[in-house]
């Protein structure tokens, strides 16, 4: 039996990586999805990719005006919205002494303002319908612990760990469970651009410092997108209903907590 049969679902930086990968697991598992990213061209191609269970939208998570767009298009086109994923975010790392307050600010306008008031729309929506939901948001294992070089990254991720906890205790009296996964390293376009940050900042050649992460973690090898697609689905579907405010390690055995 499909997991999401009949529910919907809204996930944020859906054009590429893991939330393409979550949008395409969702729609197998019989929901429909929409895939809203600032990447529009990307959305599309990813919709199309999916089919008449999937549709694109422009979405920028530092925008209010542009989230709660993406929130009305959704709940037009599909009666309502059942599930959300905010799972857009930038990287970035620079030694503390070379932190730029843009860089500072964009990260988390992105990461953690972005999610926050996502949310937020979100589960107005929710709470107004009075059918619960399931929100879901990506920590990371940089949320776990500092980087020398990764400061701000990981403190807006330890801020995602942080605010799905208080969330969660708020948004379980109306029925909606807000919960995390917290993924490693995984293969794709955001880690070929984390490397090149180790590239400049260690002195490695290019590809260097995603092939030794991998080597190093318990499992054996770097993670897909697909790897974290069964958490995923797990934490929108009824079987996580008593499940609140946790953060899942889907990272192959990288961190213990
Ligand atoms: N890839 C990894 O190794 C890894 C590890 C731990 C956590 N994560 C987290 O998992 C999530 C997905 O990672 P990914 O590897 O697929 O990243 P990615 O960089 O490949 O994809 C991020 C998506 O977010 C979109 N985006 C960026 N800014 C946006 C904005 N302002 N509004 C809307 N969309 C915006 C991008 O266009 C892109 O499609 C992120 O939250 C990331 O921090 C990734």
């Amino acid at each position: 039996m499909m997991r999401l049969a009949g529910k919907t679902a809204l996930i944020t930086g859906a054009a590429r990586g893991i939330g393409r990968a979550f949008a395409k697991a969702y729609v197998n598992e019989g929901a429909r999805v929409a895939i809203a990213d600032i990447n529009i061209d990307g959305a599309r191609d990813c919709a199309a990719e999916l089919g008449e269970h999937a549709i694109a939208m422009t979405l920028d998570v530092t925008d209010q005006v542009s989230i709660d767009c993406a929130v009305s298009h959704t709940v037009a086109e599909f009666g309502h919205i059942d599930i959300l994923v905010n799972n857009a975010a930038l990287f970035t790392a620079a030694p503390i002494v070379e932190i730029d307050r843009g860089h500072y600010q964009r990260v988390f306008d992105i990461n953690v303002a972005g999610t926050l008031f996502t949310m937020q729309a979100v589960a107005r929506h929710m709470i107004e319908r009075g059918k619960g939901g399931k929100i879901i948001n990506m920590a990371s294992q940089a949320g776990r612990r500092g980087e020398p070089l990764v400061a701000v990254y990981c403190a807006s991720k330890a801020a995602i760990i942080s605010l799905t906890q208080s969330a969660g205790l708020n948004m379980i009296q109306h029925g909606i469970n807000v919960n995390a996964i917290s993924p490693g390293v995984v293969e794709g376009e955001h880690w070929d651009g984390v490397d090149a940050f180790f590239a400049k900042y260690e002195n490695k050649i290019p590809g260097q410092k995603k092939q030794e992460v991998g080597a190093a973690v318990p499992y054996g090898r770097i993670g897909t997108p697909d790897d974290l697609t069964g958490m995923a689905v797990f934490l929108a579907s009824d079987a996580a209903d008593y499940i609140v405010a946790q953060t899942y390690n889907v990272d192959g055995g990288q961190w213990m907590s």
